[in-house]
């Protein structure tokens, strides 16, 4: 397959049509970014890179991190982990309280904001110094020691974060919480504020296309079963209330952020990463959506 042909024809075409939506602006640092940014990198499991446009510059990677996050909890509290969290599609949106009293504190799954909050809470419990090891973990993934954090974003989206405020609390009422509530939204926004390259993303992610292992060590970051359980769980939720829409277009497991990344995977081909500022109304980035239809109805390649 030549890959590099297609995201080339797949660039030419989406010049010619509309990028529409906008930048996220609800955490006023993430409005600072260049709406007209654009990039795509793909690495195959041979280690065939791909990429285009500015694959090579750092964004913030936002709720992509909480794929990482999940793994990373999953790989220390295995089974019991789904005691306080789901594995269901919620058909609502990322930052979304109806369910969570209904449902008496469990989120129904790790990649709303409530879950991606419980997991915070675990890796809290788990790691005596989370943000160090959370970040050595994504580094070790990436195979780059200059990921880091951004500082203005997590700042900013502390001083803006009331509903992630009010998530932790209500779990915290219901008992799904441990810790200090504090303690887990400042690991929490933390992690969402992760900034790397399209490239760095879709080295990252390239465990999931290759049955847990990490192809820059040959080490196993999680069984093949788990990598397994991650990639369903990022089809049916990895694109909240357009989960639906993303496998019935694209067909491959995903995560999406506000800051316009989306990560794609293509379990024992490659993984992918676009990144494009400008959401659509579901908080998705509009241009990085087209992208992966584009790519598997050209390469007429997907899970199904
Ligand atoms: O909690 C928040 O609102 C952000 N840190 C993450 C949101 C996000 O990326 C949702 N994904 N599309």
């Amino acid at each position: 397959m030549d890959y590099q042909k297609i995201l080339n024809e797949i660039d030419a075409e989406l010049k010619q049509t509309p990028n529409s939506g906008q930048v996220a602006s609800y955490i006023p640092e993430l409005s600072t970014v260049d709406p007209n940014k654009f990039g795509i990198h793909l690495i195959t499991t041979k280690n065939q890179h791909h990429g285009l446009g500015d694959s090579n510059e750092r964004f913030s990677i936002q709720s992509i991190a909480k794929a990482l996050s999940l793994t990373l909890a999953f790989s220390l509290e295995k089974d019991q982990l789904w005691h306080r969290v789901g594995v269901e599609p919620s058909g609502t949106a990322f930052n979304s309280l109806v369910q969570l009293e209904v449902e008496k504190g469990i989120p129904r799954n790790p990649l709303i904001n409530a879950g991606a909050l419980v997991i915070s809470d675990v890796l809290v419990s788990r790691l005596s110094d989370p943000k160090k090891e959370f970040l050595e973990f994504v580094r070790s993934l990436a195979g780059n020691p200059a990921i880091d954090y951004g500082s203005k974003v997590s700042a900013s989206e502390r001083v803006t974060g009331y509903r992630n405020a009010a998530l932790v609390n209500l779990m915290k009422a219901f008992g799904n919480i441990n810790n200090d509530i504090e303690e887990v939204l400042d690991f929490y926004f933390h992690l969402c504020s992760v900034e790397m390259t399209c490239q760095e993303l879709a080295q990252t992610f390239l465990y999931l296309a290759s049955n847990g292992i990490n192809p820059l060590t040959q080490k196993a970051v999680i069984s093949s079963s788990k990598s397994k359980r991650i990639n369903a769980i990022l089809l049916l939720c990895g694109f909240y209330d357009e989960a639906g829409e993303f496998a019935f277009k694209v067909g491959l497991p995903g995560k999406s952020g506000v800051g316009g990344g989306i990560v794609a995977i293509h379990p024992n081909q490659f993984s992918i990463a676009t990144w494009s500022p400008k959401l659509n109304s579901k908080g998705n980035s509009f241009k990085g959506m087209k992208v992966l239809e584009l790519l598997t109805t050209k390469t007429e390649s997907s899970i199904f």
